[in-house]
């Protein structure tokens, strides 16, 4: 069975959708900061501390490449995850569902949050707007199906997702 997997920015929704979706669809939900964060046995954060955006891209990567071997699953990447080509190789074996939001919408999610290293110390609205100046198209180009996310009820976001594989 081939794999859901959601692309998008920080809070763009991927584990909340990627939650009931995988109920839905009967599918193991799998994120990968979280298999990530499990892995090392510490926060996202503390990776970036020791070792850099850098060494956690390569991370990452060891992960997706992981994780795509799988089948039947719903997985939730990180939002940086279509930025290596590597990456988007990988991705491309599932059906790739691009959760679109504003940000205004990601700004408030993320602030509940701390766990995000891109957005330490630093204006979190002008970084998250220059990270969607870089991979916005990206993430139009890898996505089979684009789903506005934004502050819409998840179970409908859902019903959209569910209605396109249906098709
Ligand atoms: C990142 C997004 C994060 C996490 C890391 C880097 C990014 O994931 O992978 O902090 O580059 O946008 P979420 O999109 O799940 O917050």
């Amino acid at each position: 069975m081939q794999n859901l997997i959601l692309i998008g920015p920080m809070g763009s929704g991927k584990t909340t959708v990627g939650k009931q979706l995988a109920k839905r669809t009967r599918m193991d939900f799998v994120d990968s900061d979280h298999m990530i964060e499990e892995r090392c046995g510490v926060s996202i954060s503390t990776i970036f501390d020791i070792e850099g955006e850098d060494g956690f891209r390569r991370r990452e990567t060891k992960m997706l490449s992981e994780l795509c071997e799988r089948s039947g699953i719903v997985l939730a990447t990180g939002g940086g995850a279509i930025t290596s080509e590597e990456n988007r190789i990988l991705l491309r074996k599932g059906f790739v569902v691009y959760l679109k939001t504003s940000i205004e919408t990601q700004l408030a999610r993320t602030q509940k949050n701390q766990n995000r290293p891109l957005l330490e110390n630093v204006d979190a609205e002008s970084k998250l707007r220059q990270l969607m100046t870089e991979r916005g198209e990206l993430y139009e180009q890898e996505a089979d199906l684009v789903v506005m996310s934004g502050d819409r009820i998840v179970s409908k976001v859902v019903d959209e997702i569910m209605e396109a594989l249906d098709r």
